[in-house]
């Protein structure tokens, strides 16, 4: 086993390496990802400690399976052909505190609402995939955090370190990876008994509703797609004269970013009967922004594992980088292993897609293209009103959100290649993150309920009007 691993952080999407230069031909293992750089790691005080957590990791049973990842990888493939289409969705970091079955059921709710209104404008089966049962580790910016002139630590998720601003809280403890392995199975396993339990059956979408939201402006047509997709349901029952099933039970797949590599490695693993090494903490994991380096630890890891993964594509990826790293996760040219989540902002998405989309085509790469309008639009405002004026905060006006989805449409269909999903960070709690939507948030609304620890998130109102506005779109 090789023994490096450097900690490393703030470090912009720099491709310092092209495939040619990487012609190494070492065989690939779990481990492998050890000599190359690493960044984004965390500095465990105790590597002692943190050997013993892993190794009690690798021992515990795997949270989900093979042949559900294969399941998933098949449908991403269709989903590139245009004949599904993908929601994917969540906070941007899962907290331990939110692992309550009133905010799991929420977050199922919108997924459900919305992939039922995506699923009547697009006349395609939505594959539903949470970012959650284990988003607990975030990529920063800074190491640092620096407030009144005293720096700690910046918070890196809770499978890391505390948000709150002490010395203590922010210290890293590996106790929290087996805290947060433990949560995503409780998550996984609640998530499961709902959907067997037949929490997600089409005929009874009423289950879905939120109080919070009975007087919403947009509880009227939601409600009429919903009544009519009642009467398609019956219309084709009667017809078949037979329930219709496959549609009481849908599914939902899990995902998180893969950035703490050593966590990632103690859950790889070989299944009895199938080929290769598999990822079995989720079905989906996903390369960020800010550790997408073809020459990186992070896309050496991914490029072994059986899993479909995750692309996150931004401003600085130059179109032939972008290739090079297609090529270099996906070898074999497998359809359903690339999803491209591409995340540029409304003001740069039509300067720098359409290269993109041109060059992967050109290649022949066969990829899913997915736009995640949240991270490249997330501002610092300084509310003038309300309890929170005068403080910096974290923000997303819900018409560039919009903005930037509306012009991946046009794009993608401008370029004769399918836009097959959508990536949002959204949450089913009354929060106020976001600004604008139905309801007019504004700036000075941000301090009533603004609970996340990193990225702001639509609320479910938001969520809900998002899918009917991409809706109306399709
Ligand atoms: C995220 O998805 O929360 C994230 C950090 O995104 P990106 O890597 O695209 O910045
Ligand atoms: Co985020």
């Amino acid at each position: 086993m090789g023994k490096l691993v450097q900690v490393q952080v703030l470090s912009p999407v720099l491709f310092a390496a092209s495939l040619d230069s990487m012609t190494d031909t070492r065989s690939w293992s779990p481990d492998s990802w050890r000599s190359r750089r690493a960044t984004q790691q965390p500095a465990w005080p105790d590597a002692a400690d943190c050997a013993r957590v892993l190794a009690e990791i690798k021992s515990l049973p795997p949270l989900v399976t093979s042949g559900e990842i294969s399941a998933l990888k098949s449908q991403l493939a269709e989903s590139a052909r245009g004949e599904r289409f993908v929601l994917h969705g969540g906070d941007c970091a899962e907290s331990f505190e939110g692992c309550r079955s009133s905010a799991i059921t929420n977050q199922l709710k919108i997924l459900l609402q919305m992939s039922l209104v995506l699923t009547h404008a697009s006349r395609r089966r939505v594959i539903r995939i949470g970012r959650f049962a284990g988003q607990y580790a975030k990529p920063r910016s800074a190491e640092q955090e620096v407030r009144d002139g005293v720096s700690l630590q910046s918070f890196r998720g809770d499978n890391v370190n505390r948000p709150e601003f002490t010395r203590a809280a922010r210290t890293p403890n590996p106790q929290l990876l087996l805290r947060g392995y433990e949560r995503s199975a409780l998550t996984l396993n609640f998530v499961r008994a709902l959907v067997d339990g037949g929490f997600a059956d089409l005929h009874h979408p009423e289950k879905w509703n939120l109080d919070w939201v009975g007087h919403s402006p947009l509880a009227a047509e939601y409600t009429r797609m919903v009544d009519a997709i009642g009467q398609g349901l019956r219309f084709m029952e009667t017809l078949a004269g037979v329930q219709v099933h496959q549609m009481q039970r849908v599914d939902f797949f899990t995902s998180h970013e893969c950035l703490l590599l050593e966590l990632e490695e103690a859950q790889t693993r070989q299944v009895p009967r199938r080929e290769g090494w598999w990822n079995l903490s989720t079905h989906f994991p996903w390369l960020g922004a800010r550790t997408g380096q073809i020459d990186g630890a992070h896309a050496e890891y991914l490029r072994g594992i059986e899993n479909p993964i995750g692309v996150k594509v931004g401003p600085d990826h130059r179109p032939s980088e972008l290739v090079d790293l297609c090529k270099w996760l996906n070898p074999k040219g497998e359809a359903g292993r690339i999803v491209l989540i591409h995340r540029f902002g409304a003001h740069q998405i039509a300067a720098k897609l359409p290269a993109l989309i041109d060059a992967v085509a050109a290649d022949a790469c066969p990829v899913l293209w997915v736009c995640d309008p949240m991270h490249g639009n997330t501002e610092t405002v300084i509310p003038q009103s309300g309890a929170g004026a005068g403080v910096p905060v974290k923000t997303r006006k819900f018409a560039h959100i919009l903005a930037e989805l509306e012009q991946a449409f046009e794009i993608h269909k401008a370029k004769g290649s399918i836009l097959g999903g959508v990536h949002f960070e959204l949450t089913g709690e009354n929060v106020s993150e976001c600004t604008g939507g139905a309801r007019g948030l504004s700036d000075s609304d941000l301090s009533r309920a603004y609970q996340t620890t990193v990225d702001p998130r639509l609320n479910y109102e938001q969520a809900l009007e998002m899918a009917l506005l991409v809706a109306r779109r399709m």
